[in-house]
């Protein structure tokens, strides 16, 4: 039906006659001449019609907003005065000799180039609508480069794309599972996979040596900016390599992406191991791009006059840390300390201490701070030098568990370097390494930090003697401060697999009720492996500069997991739940 793409016509085409098929964007009327702006998947081309044309005039008078059209015309180039350079086409138009209507449209839900006035939700609601935007369609074509490049990538590598059922049982990725009744099991239920995992490790005890998937995966969590309920991975795994060896091809796939789709040479990723990442950026997935650093100040603080601060410092799981802005004391008013103290309250911070140095080399007057009453002249010297304060500069402090510390002063490392605009660079990535093999939770039990099957990086009986001090063979891959991918070395021997499941507390009974399939393919030859898995739709949104993966997902859930355009979650007829036993008790309604 067409000979060319609106969004592509440029002066090569001059003189050319053309036939294009799109969406009307915009039509004008300027006296006797119609204008219209008609849209494709590639952009937008400007097509003029006047009088002599008739039949075709009368009918470019009839359309409108998104009107779906085929015409044809000759291009030509618009006069010096009409260039629009803000256009990709915009030093041609299309002269339009006929003009066939394909569709009618009713008036659009909003207009398209004022989505930015309407909520998401309508966005959501009309996502169809929504992605006649080019810049949406360009998020989506760039994902679609972006899975085309990994899998030519893999592929060259002797990775094999095999797929793995969604219909499946429970795999223990830290968040809730989607479940499915089954009408042929009464009481039963899948679980959607919150990742391949199972299977991939699997797929090694089978010996396909090395497996890649583009993985739709379940998790039901709370959601952020960052999280979908259905999501995306990049799933590898692979057989008889070391840690090393599969950072270095998951690295070299990621540098070879930003080359070829950006044209952007990565630096090479530094290692950092966990326990840095946390002492330094109060993050185990730091943005390399701020210079920030949380300080610890615990030793200089043990024996001061100010219980918020010797606290913390003396119990053994406390901190107290600073972090120096440099110049920031011109930079930050009272308003805004205020506005930060708040900020960190969220992350638990009981308060937000600072020092403003006015003159770094007098102890004793030149610091101005409601705390520096507390702090001897030697422990305020000793402080200034730890953080190299320079006149100028403000410092802030907290003091409290090591994990609100960490959470508070993490947060306002990052607003801090949002706010003053201190980020130094366009892309900062690196690799996390050393990860603790468990984190405790609120009730003191242990839990995987990454999951049950990561190998750890000490032997089964040391694990089970000091299972808080094991290390993990895990590694993140962390760009620009988002997580975007994550695997380990896996456990291959039953021995070691068993240690983990019993400091995890889970009894033999349960590991072979969860996870019997898995310690039996142990048994019969299972290879060292590991493998890791990046998150596609945070790499997307990375690399199209977005600011929610909603945005580069075409059918995005909403922050309460539904889906606004089919109404999803919705009910079900009664006969579909006898047919799956299933007897719906709602919660009783609150009186308001
Ligand atoms: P993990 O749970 O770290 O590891 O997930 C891997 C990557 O998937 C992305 N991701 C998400 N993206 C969008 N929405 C979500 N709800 C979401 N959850 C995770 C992140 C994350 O880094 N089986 C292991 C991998 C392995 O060990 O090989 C796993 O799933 O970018
Ligand atoms: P106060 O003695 O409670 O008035 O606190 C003195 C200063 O210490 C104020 O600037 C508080 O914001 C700050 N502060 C209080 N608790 C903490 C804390 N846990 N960490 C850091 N600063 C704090």
């Amino acid at each position: 039906m067409r000979s060319n793409y609106c969004g592509v016509l440029n002066k090569s085409h001059l003189d050319k006659d053309v036939t294009l098929c799109g969406w009307v964007d915009r039509r004008r009327d300027h006296g006797g001449v119609i204008f219209i702006d008609l849209r494709d998947r590639e952009g937008i081309v400007q097509v003029v019609f006047d009088p002599d044309t008739e039949e075709h005039f009368k009918r470019a008078d009839r359309v409108r907003s998104e009107y779906v059209l085929q015409v044809t015309g000759r291009v030509r180039a618009r006069t010096e005065s009409t260039v629009n350079p803000d256009m990709a086409t915009g030093e041609i138009e299309v002269l339009g000799k006929e003009l066939t209507i394909l569709n009618a449209a009713e008036t659009p839900p909003f207009q398209l180039d004022e989505h930015t006035q309407v909520g998401e939700d309508v966005r959501l609601k009309y996502r169809y609508m929504d992605l006649r935007r080019p810049e949406m369609a360009e998020k989506l074509r760039l994902r679609s480069k972006i899975t085309n490049i990994i899998r030519s990538f893999l592929d060259k590598n002797g990775f094999l794309d095999i797929e793995t059922p969604i219909l499946t049982r429970a795999t223990p990725e830290g968040a809730r599972d989607y479940l499915v009744p089954s009408r042929t099991h009464a009481g039963s239920f899948f679980a959607l996979p919150q990742s391949p995992q199972l299977f991939k490790q699997l797929l090694m005890v089978s010996g396909l040596d090395r497996y890649y998937q583009i993985a739709k995966c379940f998790r039901d969590e709370d959601l952020r900016a960052d999280r979908q309920p259905e999501f995306t991975q990049i799933d590898i795994e692979a057989s008889f390599i070391d840690q090393e060896q599969i950072m270095a091809i998951a690295e070299s796939m990621i540098s070879q992406l930003f080359k070829e789709v950006l044209q952007v040479e990565l630096p090479a990723f530094p290692h950092m191991p966990y326990a840095e990442a946390m002492a330094k950026y109060g993050s185990d997935k730091p943005d390399l791009r701020n210079p920030l650093e949380l300080v610890d100040i615990s030793d200089l603080m043990t024996d001061v006059d100010f219980k918020v601060f010797s606290g913390p410092a003396k119990d053994p799981k406390g901190r107290v840390a600073a972090i120096k802005v440099a110049g920031g004391n011109d930079k930050l008013t009272r308003k805004q300390i205020d506005d930060y103290t708040k900020y960190v309250s969220i992350y638990g911070a009981k308060g937000l201490a600072y020092i403003k140095v006015n003159n770094k080399d007098d102890v004793a007057e030149g610091l101005q701070s409601p705390i520096v009453k507390f702090l001897s002249e030697d422990i305020r010297a000793k402080l200034l030098e730890r953080v190299a304060a320079e006149t100028g500069d403000i410092i802030f402090f907290g003091a409290d568990k090591t994990s609100i510390v960490n959470e508070s002063l993490g947060a306002l490392r990052v607003k801090l370097g949002e706010d003053l605009a201190l980020l130094t660079s366009d892309w900062a990535p690196l690799w996390v390494v050393d990860f603790p093999m468990f984190e405790e939770a609120s009730d003191g039990s242990l839990t995987s930090l990454h999951h049950p099957f990561t190998a750890p990086a000490c032997s089964a009986e040391e694990l089970v003697k000091s299972p808080d001090k094991a290390l993990s063979i895990a590694y993140d891959m962390v760009l620009n401060g988002t997580e975007l991918g994550g695997g380990s070395i896996r456990i291959h021997d039953q021995t070691m697999q068993k240690a983990v499941f019993k400091v995890l507390g889970i009894s033999d009974d349960e590991a072979q009720e969860k996870f019997g399939f898995l310690l039996d393919a142990l048994k019969y030859g299972c290879p060292p492996h590991g493998g890791l898995a990046f998150g596609l739709d945070r790499l997307v949104m990375l690399m199209s500069d977005a600011q929610s993966i909603r945005d580069v997902i075409a059918f995005p859930k909403t922050q309460s997991a539904s889906c606004v355009m089919t109404d999803a979650p919705g009910l079900v007829d009664d006969k579909q739940l006898r047919e799956l036993n299933i007897r719906v008790k709602l919660p009783a309604k609150e009186d308001s």
